[in-house]
């Protein structure tokens, strides 16, 4: 039988299923299917051999040439996919280089942070340490040595959280979130010797919520020890300090007499500034006075000989009277809208 294949219907009908193959398993298929072991063409190749000899040469010729057509189809279409598949890749991979680019963000610090900052700075450049301590604090440290009796409202469950350690409750009523930055100036006192001259900034804890006071909030505590330092050095110190701290000289100091278990006289240090939108306001700043004779002994020293002062002022007030701000809860909704405006 002679080979019958028709040359252009055959190259039609494979250009077709060739064309069609999307990927490279359907142009495997298709390959096979007209080249393979089992292809039509194989099969007329091996039929050639049926015909009389004379025929066997054109005949071999044209299927020849019918099949480097078909391997040209199948090249051609095997280089048309992988250059699809090129051509798809770039795309999923494209970079729109217009579009901004994601950086890294550069952090700030907060605002209660700068304000530890500046206020460390400036008692740090009049000799003063700066102390730290633990914010579970004992008792001992937050009211007792603090001469803070018994019966003080401070001491009840509706001002100040107790923290729950199981049966390792000790003696002297256990362990709390720290109520103010006082103890830490009862554990430096009692581990440095004088002249004493510390400020204890830090996180404290009340039972307390709403526009002007957080649950947490911070206090700089600040101690002067040594056997002559008298009221007047401490408001000396607190004056400048307010002067430095707000930039403006325009400041003026009150000592309202106040009560403190810890600190004889005590007093309040308003202060009010001369111009500006809360210009002849009475602002409270700070609690202060002298440090009580039995706090001065619960640290290990003789009041006959040492004396003191001591303070205790409010970070987010300051820092709300600096910058202007009208609610401390800002400080802690961590909106960085907010946030933002104080990163340098
Ligand atoms: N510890 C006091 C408070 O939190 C503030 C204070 C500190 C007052 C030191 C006097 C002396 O209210």
């Amino acid at each position: 039988m002679a080979t019958q294949v028709d040359a252009e219907t055959l190259l039609s009908e494979a250009g077709e299923v060739i064309a069609a193959a999307s990927d490279d398993a359907a142009l495997a298929n298709a390959k096979a299917r007209y080249l393979g072991r089992d292809g039509v063409l194989t099969r007329e190749m091996k039929s050639l051999g049926r015909l009389a000899p004379a025929e066997r040469g054109p005949e071999g010729k044209r299927l020849n040439g019918i099949k480097q057509r078909l391997e040209a189809l199948v090249n051609e279409r095997e280089a048309a996919l992988s250059q699809m598949r090129l051509e798809q890749q770039l795309a999923a991979e494209a970079v729109d280089v217009t579009l901004p680019g994601r950086g890294l963000g550069s952090g700030g610090l907060h605002p209660i942070t700068l304000t530890i900052e500046r206020i460390e700075q400036i008692f740090g450049s009049i000799g003063f340490d700066v102390a730290d301590g633990p914010e579970i604090e004992e008792d001992f440290f937050n009211f007792t040595a603090l001469n803070t009796p018994e019966n003080h409202p401070a001491r009840s469950m509706h001002d100040t959280f107790y923290v729950d350690y199981g049966d390792k409750r000790g003696e002297d009523g256990g362990l709390l979130l720290r109520t103010h930055t006082s103890p830490m100036q009862i554990r430096y006192a009692r581990s440095h010797q004088p002249p004493i001259r510390v400020i204890a900034p830090g996180r404290t804890y009340r039972v307390d919520s709403d526009a002007t006071h957080s649950p947490m909030f911070h206090q700089v505590e600040g101690l002067w020890i040594d056997d002559a330092i008298s009221l007047t050095d401490l408001k000396s110190v607190y004056a400048d300090f307010l002067r430095r701290f707000f930039e403006r000289d325009d400041i003026e100091l009150r000592f309202r007499p106040s009560y403190f278990p810890f600190t004889e006289p005590s007093a309040e240090i308003d202060m009010r500034f001369g111009d500006g939108p809360l210009a002849g306001r009475w602002l409270e700043v700070s609690g202060a006075g002298q440090v009580h004779p039995q706090v001065v002994r619960n640290i290990g020293l003789d009041p006959e000989r040492y004396i003191g002062f001591a303070f205790g002022s409010g970070i987010e007030r300051l820092a709300m009277l600096r910058y202007g701000i009208g609610d401390l809860r800002l400080f802690f909704d961590n909106d960085l809208r907010f946030l933002q405006q104080f990163s340098r």
